[in-house]
């Protein structure tokens, strides 16, 4: 994998796994990118700034108040790289960053940096979990920031637990996949659908299902990379670093999606939405009768996917459905994309619990309208988003 031409700066904080980063600087170089790195003072007691120096072939800074150049450092360092990975990131760092806080050299570039980061926390396992900690973590993820879970495992603390820095391969190749998206959807609107719907049926109980909006959000994050424009319409509350409409029902979707509808160069629905709601919403609790059973009438949803496809009529739009089959996968998908009329139906296999609902991970077979098939081995549903918009960009 070539990194000629990237610049890779990597933040090295106060923690033991410090030294495993001297691998990390060799994997850099060895992929021919240029690498400078900026270490908090409490880095260098982990690991010497000679080391570091001579590994990343380059001067390692450590205060911001040491101009070489006209241009502040924190400025300079933060225009020149394409990629910004801290690791390890002690909770005092991390913290910072989200909250704004600029009192070092490392923290001031994370704040003037506009690139993607990645950030590789490493500490002990009660202060992973302390709430203040996660709360800054959720922060920079809704900014966009990536963040590589600690693995679990003996802590340097003497504790067990979560807390070890992740594999330093697991780092090097989320920054290479981050430096090597392609900007294929530059410019392009993309507009997504995620979660399960929720069909009301009083004020205490609603019909849904089990989607997560794991791979709506992965979709969205992976277009945002991309270039694109995201708008997400899910009916999960998240924060992101782009548009969300947070909408309930089916017919609520419907209409946040007639709403992006003539902007929108590409729509992909992942959502899970229900094909039938509750003809009578009840305003108050429904109370229990003497009844052994009761029975609940339901009334069609509109088919939304099938309904934008053909208002499109020969605009050009891309239209992509997802599909949840529990059997016969390919043959119920072939049957439903010639159905819905759209040009990508992604049809998951959700009978298997390693992926489609609520797994980080996916499987799928994506169908176009001219009869193409193409099977996605199983990854994670980031790697599998991209793969899918990628797919969808080349059409
Ligand atoms: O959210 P996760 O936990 O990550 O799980 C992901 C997923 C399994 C939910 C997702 O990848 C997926 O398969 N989504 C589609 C689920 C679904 O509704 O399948 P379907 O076969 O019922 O519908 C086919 C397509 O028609 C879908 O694009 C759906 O959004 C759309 N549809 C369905 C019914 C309806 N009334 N209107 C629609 O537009």
């Amino acid at each position: 994998m070539s990194l000629q031409d990237k610049t890779v700066l990597i933040g090295i904080t106060g923690g033991i796994a410090a030294y495993k980063i001297c691998e990390l600087i060799r994997k850099f170089q060895k992929a021919g990118a240029k690498t400078r790195v900026v270490c908090t003072p409490n880095a260098l007691n982990f690991v010497t700034k000679l080391t570091l120096q001579n590994l990343s072939k380059n001067q390692v800074f450590v205060d911001e108040f040491n101009p070489k150049d006209w241009k502040p450092e924190h400025i300079s360092f933060a225009d020149e790289a394409d990629i910004m990975v801290i690791a390890p990131a002690t909770a005092n760092t991390i913290s910072k960053i989200a909250n704004g806080i600029a009192d070092n050299l490392l923290t001031s570039i994370a704040c003037a940096f506009s690139k993607q980061i990645i950030i590789a926390p490493a500490m002990n396992c009660n202060m992973w979990q302390n709430i203040a900690v996660q709360e800054n973590i959720s922060k920079l993820k809704s900014r966009g920031v990536e963040f590589l879970e600690p693995e679990t495992g003996f802590l340097a603390c003497g504790y067990s637990g979560k807390g070890r820095l992740c594999s330093i391969d697991k780092i090097f190749n989320a920054a290479v996949e981050s430096l090597n998206f392609s900007q294929k959807l530059a410019g392009k609107n993309v507009v997504i659908t995620s979660g399960g719907t929720i069909e009301e049926i009083d004020p205490v109980r609603y019909i849904s299902n089990y989607s997560s909006g794991k791979m709506g959000f992965a979709l969205a994050n992976s277009a945002k990379k991309m270039g694109a424009n995201v708008t997400l319409i899910t009916t999960k509350p998240i924060e992101a670093p782009f548009k969300t409409v947070k909408v309930k029902s089916a017919i609520q979707m419907q209409n946040a999606l007639d709403e992006e509808f003539e902007t929108a160069d590409i729509i992909i629905m992942a959502a899970a939405v229900a094909d039938y709601r509750v003809k009578n919403y009840s305003e108050q609790k429904l109370k229990k009768t003497s009844e052994d059973e009761i029975t609940l009438q339901l009334v069609k949803n509109p088919d939304i996917l099938k309904e934008l496809c053909q208002k499109r009529g020969d605009r050009k739009k891309i239209i992509a459905g997802f599909c949840a089959e529990s059997e016969n996968l390919v043959e119920n998908a072939k049957e439903k994309i010639a159905k819905k009329g759209c040009d990508f139906l992604v049809a998951n296999d959700i009978s298997r619990k390693d992926i489609g609902f609520s797994s980080d991970d996916n499987e799928v077979t994506i169908l176009d309208k001219n009869g193409g098939i193409k099977k996605l081995e199983k990854a994670s549903k980031s790697v599998i988003a991209t793969k899918i918009l990628e797919h969808i960009a080349n059409e």
